[in-house]
Parts: C-alpha cells; structure tokens; sequence
C-alpha cells in the first residue's frame, strides 16, 4: 500500500511508515510513554454499525499493524474488546525479529481495561496469547479473571489508570499503544496519560451516534495537540500529534 508522508516525523527513516511513526519521543520517567492509535470518518464517528472496522482501510491496517509492531503493551477497554472482538497480536515473522533484536517480546501483550469483562479459560485472548493478557480491574471489581491471564487491581470504583501504567512499567512496558476505544482513551487522556495520538481520518461521512474520538466530561481548557507528521494514502489522511507535555527522550524504531 502507498503510503505519501508529507509531513516527516522522521526525514531519515527508510521506510514511508518509519517516517511517519518514528523518531525521538519524550519519555515520562516511572510511567511508559502512551500512544493512542483511532480512526475516525471526516464527521467524526469512530464506529459504522458498532464497529470500527469499516473506517478502516489496507493503509489504516498498515498503520495499525506497524504501530502495534513497536510497543511492549496493546491496551484496551472492554467496550472495544468486545465490539473489535479482539484477539492475540500475531505480528509477522519479519516483525517479531525486529522487535527480538530490540530486546523486545517476540509479541505484544494485550491489556484490557474492565469492571465487568467475563472472559473464559477459553476466549482466544487467553487460550492462545503467546504473552498473558492482562486484565486490568478496580480493587473491588465483582469479576473472576481466567488462571491463563494475568490480573492487576488498581484503584477502588474505577481503575486507577496512571497506577496501572506505574504497575505495567514496573514490570518493564516501556511503550504502550491504546487503542481506545472513546471512554478509555477520554479517561486517559483527562488524566494527561496519553503522550501522543495518531489519527486516521477515513474519507466517508457516517452520521449516527457513534461515540468521538473521546468521551467523558468536556477538557476545559481542551488538552492541545501539536502536529508532528503527516502522510496520506489516497483520500485517506494520516496526523500525528504530541499531546501534552513530557521530559526526556528515546529513539523509537
Ligand atoms: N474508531 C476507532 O479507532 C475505535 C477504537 C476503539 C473502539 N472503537 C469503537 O468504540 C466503541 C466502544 O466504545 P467504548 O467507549 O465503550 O469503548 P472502551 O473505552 O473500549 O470501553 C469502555 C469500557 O472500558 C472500561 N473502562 C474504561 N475506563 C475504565 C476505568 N478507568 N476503570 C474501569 N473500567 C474502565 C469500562 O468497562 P466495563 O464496562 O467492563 O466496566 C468501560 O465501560 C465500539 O463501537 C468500537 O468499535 C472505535
């Protein structure tokens, strides 16, 4: 798939999905650094018939797929396992030899954020994760986490998520992709845990009454971005943002 990068992140990198996904990154110091990957219509809905699947195209995926290719920890909410019907990331043979050469897990981890999730000895997230995923709960959640998976309690009513990143970088994440869906990613991002966001704006006009990109109370005054690359693949645009601010840096490749 083509991909155009008319904003270089990276104007060294080899790759056009290097140029845009790469480059220096500030890094917090007891946290891992938190990237969001969304895609969303012009209109801004992030799901078509419950699903985010057909905003998605084989560029989006690309993204999607080289992003995933990069960090420790693929972290989710439960809407979004649910709705996505998440399963175990299977990164190509190509990827998982990079990332063993980086000192990386052949394979991301994925986490689910939940109160409520029930998840059986038999889901695919559990019975054929190659890394244990890993559920995410408040203290006090009323749910039994399968023995294959592995189990953090943060916080009392909700999950203290900034705790859980602690918890994850404690157990050595140093990157992690949040893949939504809107209440995960708007609770994160109030809680000025998100570093940077990449965004795929989809060319359709979806209507209906999709969650944006963030739910939750209104940000006053709203968290800023500031753009750091740009691609496209046909009419498909790609933006990279730095949310926030942050100290320190890494090479990302
Ligand atoms: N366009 C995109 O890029 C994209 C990406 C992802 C998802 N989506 C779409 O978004 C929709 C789902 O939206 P959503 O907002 O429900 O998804 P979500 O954020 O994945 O899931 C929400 C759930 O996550 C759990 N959660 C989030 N923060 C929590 C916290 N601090 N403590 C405890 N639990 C927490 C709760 O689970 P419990 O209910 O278990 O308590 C909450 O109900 C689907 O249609 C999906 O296709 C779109």
């Amino acid at each position: 798939m083509n991909i155009e990068v008319l904003i270089p992140a990276d104007a060294s990198a080899a790759t056009p999905l290097e140029r845009f996904a790469g480059g220096t990154r500030a890094v917090p110091p007891h946290r891992p650094l938190v990237l969001a990957n969304m895609v969303a219509s012009v209109d801004g809905a992030t799901a078509v018939d419950g699903e985010s699947r057909g905003l998605s195209g084989p560029a989006d995926r690309e993204v999607f797929h080289h992003l995933r290719g990069l960090v420790d920890v693929v972290l989710a909410g439960s809407g979004t396992m649910r709705a996505d019907r998440y399963r175990p990331a299977n990164p190509s043979d190509a990827v998982r030899g990079e990332r063993l050469a980086r000192g990386q897990h052949a394979v991301p981890g994925i986490a689910v954020v939940t109160r409520s999730l029930r998840l059986d000895d038999s889901a695919p997230l559990v019975s054929r994760a190659e890394v244990a995923t890993v559920v995410i709960t408040p203290e006090d959640a009323d749910l039994r986490v399968p023995a294959g998976a592995d189990h953090l309690a943060v916080g009392r009513g909700a999950v203290d998520l900034a705790a859980a990143l602690g918890l994850l970088h404690e157990r050595g994440a140093r990157l992690v992709l949040c893949e939504g869906g809107p209440t995960l990613l708007g609770n994160l991002v109030a809680a000025g845990l998100v570093d940077e966001l990449f965004l795929t704006l989809s060319p359709g006009l979806a209507a209906g009454d999709s969650s944006r990109l963030l739910s939750g109370p209104e940000l006053v005054p709203m968290s800023p971005l500031r753009l750091r690359a740009l691609a496209r693949s046909g009419d498909m645009l790609f933006v990279r943002y730095d949310v926030g601010d942050a100290a320190g840096s890494t090479p990302l490749r």
